[in-house]
């Protein structure tokens, strides 16, 4: 059996003539850049989140710049976030301006640990303390745990929150928006997220008007009408086709949430008779499972069997971002992050996506060897 790591062609295949459809009708109506499609789809997703406003971006990555530079960070600010991430989360960071500082992971929920958190501001003397101007949590893998408690203690401190809910299209807490927990989150729509596009696109989700205002500002240079500019800014537009064919795939989205989720549920019921600790699933987190990680032992072979009998298979992520070349600048050193580093070196990333069948599930947890 050949299983994609995604399978996005067996997904797009089952409503293919309305992506015709939307790709016609903006070649029709010689509209590329802004207009109806973009508001559109933003109307949609901000209904489907459950949040005020949404701002089309260019992609995940300019989301996550924006959504800083409307916290105007600059000048060295320092923002904390996770090394257990992709690295668009820190690389925003720094495009703004500021200074990336990382904090740990929680072993279990692979989410920023808030005694972590709370444990790295309590250290630090009220200079440096003033010095923190934001806070990134990551919804890893698509679950939001911890959001709610990281938000308390940012609240307390009285420092912004953004969440990078990149991979967590309709993840809820206790039934509520994740939006409603963080000042500005962001997406992206890159083709193999939960609700992905056909190249690059992003969003901001945001309750304060204000904040929206900017940000639409500042994504199409600064501009409130034609030609007047009251700043100066950035082109992190998004494009109108990609705005359209986001707004044909946003009807499918809460489907395939549900199906990644029974998904999930399958995965955890085969693998636990094996032995293995399996993601957790409760009422309180919405996990919409944007990866199913595991942990291995000699994942190296796992890999080799699996890509042998057609799974494919992945990493996220397998050299954590403290430990990359790209960062030796800022003077971390292995074991700086243990829970982090622990968790790249036995994760394993199964197939999963909005179409994955039992048949599929059952096949690859056959060939995974017991935990022991
Ligand atoms: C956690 C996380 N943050 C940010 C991004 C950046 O998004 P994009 O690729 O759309 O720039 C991604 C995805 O690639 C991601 O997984």
């Amino acid at each position: 059996m050949n299983i994609p790591f995604v399978n996005l062609k067996r997904m797009h295949d089952r409503f293919r003539n309305e992506i015709d459809e939307a790709v016609k009708s903006i070649i029709d109506s010689n509209n590329y850049i802004m207009g109806k499609p973009v508001e559109q789809f933003e109307t949609g997703f901000a209904e489907y989140l459950g949040v005020k406003h949404v701002i089309g971006m260019s992609s995940g990555t300019d989301a996550l710049f924006l959504a800083l530079k409307v916290l105007n960070i600059h000048n060295g600010d320092w923002v904390i976030t996770v090394p257990h991430t992709f690295i668009a989360t820190s690389e925003a960071i720094t495009m703004a301006g500021g200074k990336v500082v990382f904090v740990d992971v929680d072993k279990k929920s692979s989410n920023m640990s808030p005694t972590k958190l709370e444990h790295y501001l309590n250290s630090l003397d009220a200079k440096s303390l003033k010095k923190v101007k934001a806070v990134i949590f990551v919804n890893l893998y698509g679950s939001p745990e911890d959001l709610d408690n990281i938000y308390s203690i940012t609240k307390k401190y009285g420092i912004p929150l953004i969440s990078d809910a990149a991979q967590a299209h309709g993840a809820r807490i206790d039934n509520k928006p994740i939006t409603d927990f963080a000042d500005l989150t962001t997406y992206s729509f890159f083709p193999g997220k939960n609700l992905g596009a056909f190249g690059d696109a992003g969003a901001v989700g945001v309750n304060d008007s204000e904040k929206a205002d900017k940000l639409k500002m500042i994504r199409n240079h600064g501009r409130t009408e034609k030609y007047i500019h009251p700043v100066e800014a950035f082109n992190c537009r998004m494009d109108t086709l990609q705005a359209a064919i986001l707004d044909v795939k946003l009807r499918y989205l809460e489907d395939w949430n549900r199906h990644r989720i029974k998904s999930a549920k399958l995965y955890n019921t085969l693998l636990e008779k094996k032995g293995y600790d399996t993601p957790t699933l409760d009422e309180k987190y919405r996990r919409v499972f944007h990866l199913y990680v595991i942990r291995v032992k000699d994942r190296e072979k796992i890999i080799t069997d699996l890509g042998n009998k057609g799974v494919s298979t992945g990493i996220h992520y397998p050299l954590p971002l403290h430990l990359q070349p790209a960062y030796e600048y800022l003077g971390y050193k292995k074991g700086d992050f243990p829970a982090c580093e622990k968790l790249s070196e036995e994760i394993l990333s199964l197939p999963i996506d909005g179409t994955i069948t039992e048949e599929e599930i059952g096949y690859i947890c056959n060939l995974l060897p017991d935990y022991k």
